[in-house]
Formats: C-alpha cells, structure tokens, sequence
C-alpha cells in the first residue's frame, strides 16, 4: 500500500481512500490493484507480465490517451543503473501522463504542485499511480535499487522528460519506510533536508 507524506509538515498516511482524495485536486490517479492470481513469478518475463495484465491495460487506454505498454525491471545488477536513475531524480515534467504500475519493488515519486508543498508517494507491489502531463515530479527506487513497474504511455516515442533544473529535487532526501531510524505506527516520510 502506498505511503503519503508532506515532509514540510510531517505528515504521512497509508490509507488508500485518504491518498486518493488527497491526489484528487492534483488530477493524480491512485489505485491499488491485487498482483495475487496473476500465476506470475520473479522468472516472468516482460511478456508474461504484461499479458497477465492485458485486460487492465485496456481498461487504462479506454480511460486516457495511452496508446501503448512496456515492463522495466531495475535492481543493483542493471548496467547503467545510476545513470538511468539519475533521469528520473531531477524535477521534471512530461508532455503526457506518466503512468506506472508497481508489480514488485518499492520507489518513491516527489510532486511539486507549486500551489502548495512538495509531497511523495512511495509505492510497492499492486500500487498504480497517473502523473498528469505537465505535473513537477521526480523519481528514486528504495534502498533496495529494485523495482518492476508496467508503464503506460501516450506517445510511442515513449518517455521525454522536460527538465526544471531550479535544484528543488536536491532540497528533498528520499527515505523509505524501511530505511527510517524513527518509526511510528504506520508513518514514514521523505524529509526536507535541513
Ligand atoms: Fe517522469
């Protein structure tokens, strides 16, 4: 389940409806979809992948402009790895949807409305969620550096990211719920750097 959190307040939750109606006025979409009875293992291809989920992916193109799906699977051993993540950690917008389904990993998406405080969303495995064009973000993966997400896209150029370079992103340390020292209940947050 996803986590919320507005590291300039502190203020963090996990409740699904709550993150939804929060999201709402930011035209972000949240869901969380079962990945249990898929028949899908670690060993699944991309293919597989995207095949178990074929009906949802339909479903997604019908609700928004998406034309067309991929699977990309990243952990420690990817070649280039850093590099790529170094593409999605600076603020950014696209001139589409971002779309990602979380099949197994965990990553942490940063928003900066503008009209109101930056604020994260970590996501895990049956997380969805819909950037809309337009929308300040940046990505990172959890500690682990392990993720496979299926990504939806408008464009079949696929994914072109317009950057801000403004240094907003470096102002934000990205800790997942695992990697806090100081836990409480179900609460974990980026933090602002001091
Ligand atoms: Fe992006």
């Amino acid at each position: 389940m996803a986590i919320l959190s507005i590291p300039v307040t502190g203020e963090s939750f996990s409740d699904a409806e709550k993150i939804r109606d929060f999201l709402r006025p930011f035209g972000i979409w949240y869901e969380n979809w079962p990945t249990a009875g898929k028949g899908l293992k670690q060993a699944s291809s991309d293919n597989e992948i995207l095949s178990a989920y074929s009906e949802e992916i339909e479903t997604l193109k019908l609700r928004a402009s998406f034309v067309t799906a991929d699977v990309i699977n990243v952990n420690p051993d990817t070649e280039g790895l850093e590099a790529m993540l170094a593409k999605f950690s600076k603020e950014h917008t696209h001139s589409e949807d971002e779309l990602r389904f979380c099949i197994e990993g965990r990553g942490i998406f940063h928003i900066n409305p503008q009209s109101s405080a930056v604020f994260s969303i970590e996501m895990e495995a049956g997380d969805l969620i819909n950037v809309p064009a337009g929308t300040r973000h940046w990505f990172n993966l959890c500690a682990e550096k392990s993720i496979r997400v299926i990504r939806l896209f408008e464009d079949s150029t696929g994914w072109t990211p317009h950057y801000l370079e403004n240094g907003v992103d470096s102002q934000y340390e990205t800790l997942c719920f695992s990697e806090l020292k100081i836990k409480s209940d179900d609460v974990r947050t980026s933090v602002v750097k001091p």
